[in-house]
């Protein structure tokens, strides 16, 4: 008798969560993106590098992260959140760990929620790589295999297409290179010229793109670099404090050689769909119009030491602004906070100038 009663029970439990599961898929559009695969450097890295013992490029220390929700320095390069984190609160899905929190002391991959990975790295490149200071992005893609083949494991393979064709794939890369190549004497700059430079790194990133699109891919966020030369460590060549001129010049150049190619990738694979994000182009408008954004600094870094506090990275001993939120840049290269928040909102569905074809939000209902 009580047997029976459990069993009713038990199939009246299930339907309703069956119900709940109906009513709750048809009522949120942001169920339409069941996972973020994050991929880049230190921009979208969310505690990659605290895993990597050699690395320099980390920031799991003060003042990282005083604005975090936890108050606690997390491994992001910021004074709170990024913008992986905000994209993931736009489409309602919890920021995905760091892959290298996944791995066993053996160096297995654990469980991987399916809700979507992060694999970028501080000071990862396309064409750069620096073995043991970051994870290049080809060593990204190699990671993303192994999660890929263990969501084949988990769904199958037809629930792990359906899966990851829904899911969004973002790839924020490039900054790194240009910095490395304008660097004075660079290697890069004695064996390419600056034209030939770019052109690689935008042919590399379709490559890799290629390799995910191979592996379940199909929705991509793809951002151009930045208006980098702008960047208080870059202003600080120059006496008046002004951008560092080549290094903005052959950024708008990387991004003007994306931007066919990623139109040629669909081409090539339609049912790939994409939204390219104009991240030089909202830099310049905040930086021509700061006011607009309640921005009143755009020079200095909050946190550092000397001149634009760009002499000396954000750590423990170095000074700090109390307004974080009037600032462009939290340290040296990076925005605040409040920054990468703008740029998560500008392009979700922000105004049309910012995404080529289509927004986020569009990319996402899909
Ligand atoms: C390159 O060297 C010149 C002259 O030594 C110096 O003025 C300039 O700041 C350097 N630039 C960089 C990017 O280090
Ligand atoms: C500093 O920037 C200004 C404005 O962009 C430029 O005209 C000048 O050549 C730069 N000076 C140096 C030393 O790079
Ligand atoms: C996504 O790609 C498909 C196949 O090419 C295309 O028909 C569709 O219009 C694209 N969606 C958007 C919103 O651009």
């Amino acid at each position: 008798m009580a047997n029976m009663a459990n069993k009713v029970l038990l199939k009246f439990a299930t339907s309703m969560l069956l119900l709940c599961a109906l009513l709750f898929t048809s009522t949120c559009s942001c169920q339409s993106v069941p996972g973020i695969y994050m991929l880049g450097d230190s921009l979208v890295d969310v505690g990659n590098n605290n895993h990597l013992p050699l690395s320099v490029a980390k920031a799991n220390f003060p003042h990282n992260g005083i604005d975090f929700p936890t108050g606690k320095a997390t491994g992001r390069f910021s004074n709170g959140k990024n913008a992986a984190d905000f994209l993931a609160e736009k489409v309602g899905l919890p920021t995905g760990p760091p892959y290298l929190s996944l791995l066993s002391k053996e160096q297995d991959l654990g469980d991987a929620p399916i809700t979507g990975v992060n694999f970028a790295s501080g000071g990862s490149g396309i064409v750069r790589d620096t073995p043991k200071q970051s994870i290049s992005l080809t060593q990204q893609v190699e990671h993303y295999s192994l999660v890929y083949e263990q969501l084949v494991q988990k769904l199958g393979s037809t629930g792990a297409q359906t899966h990851l064709a829904k899911s969004l794939f973002m790839i924020v890369i490039g900054s790194n290179d240009l910095f490395a190549y304008f660097k004075n004497n660079s290697d890069a700059s004695k064996i390419y010229t600056p034209q030939q430079y770019v052109d690689l790194m935008a042919s590399n990133l379709i490559q890799l793109m290629k390799r995910l699109y191979g592996m379940g891919a199909r929705k991509f966020v793809v951002t151009g670099v930045g208006m980098i030369g702008c960047c208080p460590r870059q202003r600080k060549h120059n006496a008046t404090s002004e951008c560092k001129e080549d290094t903005n010049y052959w950024s708008t150049k990387y991004n003007d050689g994306l931007k066919p190619l990623l139109e040629n990738l669909k081409l090539e694979s339609p049912d790939i769909n994409y939204s390219y994000f104009d991240m030089y182009g909202a830099m310049g408008d905040l930086i021509q119009d700061p006011q607009k954004y309640g921005i009143t600094e755009i020079k200095e870094a909050c946190c550092g030491l000397g001149n634009l506090k760009a002499d000396f990275p954000c750590t423990p001993i170095s000074k700090y602004c109390s307004n974080r939120n009037d600032h462009l840049f939290w340290d040296f290269y990076h925005p605040t906070e409040m920054v990468s928040n703008l740029n998560i909102d500008l392009m979700y569905n922000g105004p049309k100038q910012y995404t080529i074809p289509i927004n986020v939000e569009q990319l996402a209902e899909l």
